[in-house]
């Protein structure tokens, strides 16, 4: 059972936190220009630290599109288009399965807001760079660490593949996406909605070996990061299709992460709030997990049609942001800390940005956080 927070008390909080994360994202352009650090060490920003991967460059210009959208700044506007002009030359990048969080947060927003048919072709062509990871044998797009290798991450990253492919009339295209979906749907995600971090295959034959990990404990275990970007990739890619079996295995995502998560008010890590991995014994929180959860539970919650679980999915949303903007995660009253939220964790095995702040988590609490406002208006 979910106990929703008041409204009239979380609207301020949210507010006060959105205000809070444009002076956060002020200071970090001031002080670090035209850079794109991906987390924190003891609440600095790192700039030279190692990234394992490059896919965080688009969370800064979404950040600033979302400030625009909401204040309709001009400082917003300017700095949020030279962010993304920063990122253009990424549309052609094959060596990443993430242009999707690049384009989808920068260039896609720009579009949206300013319909611009140039603009719209750097989208277009982002995912058509996506649709080159595709493999045949096995049916998905491969991940940057191999070509047999398969994440749950590439979920969020797939809604740019079916964009370009409906923008261009592309069939083909169209069904690499919708495969890669059904591919992680039947390998990825269990019968109790938990899911896999990776899934491995045959080179040869397309034949699924085993689940795996990086991020998460153990490749048959349920690592919170990989399960919040499967219930908003679903959403999405039902948002975007309307292929009935992606909503359902989004719900399936969004009730595992719920039922596993305590939402007491003596939850161990706060209410709504999961520990990096669910099977892992003594394991830490994970914000942006919570972050991610919360902006796409209010997605979900408004693609469900059934009202009792569309309340469900809305008030587990607001009990994360209520826990995510207390002063335990919200870093406004932690003198001298650099990042929005605090207890994010990267990558726990390589010991990068542990119990910090991630860009990504700053960037998904910022959409969430917009998208309680619009509910709230
Ligand atoms: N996509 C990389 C991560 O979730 O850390």
């Amino acid at each position: 059972m979910i106990a929703e927070p008041k409204m009239q008390n979380l609207r301020p909080k949210i507010l006060a936190a959105f205000n809070f994360a444009q002076q956060q994202v002020e200071n970090l352009i001031d002080k670090y220009p035209d850079t794109f650090p991906i987390y924190t060490k003891d609440g600095k920003w790192q700039i030279k630290g190692e990234s394992w991967t490059n896919w965080c460059e688009g969370f800064l210009g979404g950040m600033m599109w979302i400030f625009y959208k909401r204040t309709s700044s001009t400082n917003w506007l300017e700095n949020a288009i030279h962010y993304s002009q920063l990122i253009e030359g990424r549309k052609n990048d094959k060596t990443v399965h993430d242009l999707g969080f690049l384009f989808w947060s920068t260039w896609k927003r720009w579009v949206d807001i300013f319909k611009d048919e140039r603009n719209n072709e750097v989208v277009i062509t982002a995912g058509k760079t996506m649709g080159l990871r595709f493999k045949e044998k096995g049916g998905y797009l491969r991940s940057f660490v191999a070509e047999d290798s398969l994440f749950i991450d590439i979920m969020m990253n797939v809604g740019i593949l079916f964009y370009a492919a409906q923008q261009t009339d592309n069939t083909e295209l169209l069904q690499k996406a919708h495969q890669h979906c059904l591919t992680t749907r039947r390998y990825l995600v269990r019968g109790d909605g938990s899911t896999a971090h990776e899934g491995i295959f045959d080179l040869d034959t397309g034949e699924f070996l085993r689940q795996s990990t990086h991020q998460g404990w153990r490749g048959d275990s349920a690592w919170a990061r990989g399960q919040a970007w499967a219930l908003y990739g679903f959403s999405t890619a039902y948002s975007i299709t309307h292929e009935r079996r992606y909503l359902q295995t989004a719900r399936s995502c969004a009730d595992f992460y719920i039922d596993n998560t305590s939402f007491d008010k003596n939850a161990p890590f706060g209410p709504g709030i999961p520990p990096n991995d669910w099977n892992e014994p003594n394991s830490q929180a994970e914000s942006s997990a919570a972050a991610i959860a919360a902006s796409g539970l209010i997605d979900l919650s408004k693609i469900v049609q059934d009202p009792i679980y569309s309340a469900r999915y809305q008030q587990a949303a607001f009990v994360i942001l209520s826990t995510l903007t207390s002063p335990a995660y919200l870093a406004s009253k932690t003198s001298g800390w650099e990042g929005i939220i605090k207890h994010g964790i990267y990558h726990q095995r390589k010991g990068l940005g542990v119990d910090e702040s991630v860009m990504w988590g700053d960037y998904f609490f910022v959409e969430a956080l917009d998208k309680a406002l619009s509910l709230m208006e």
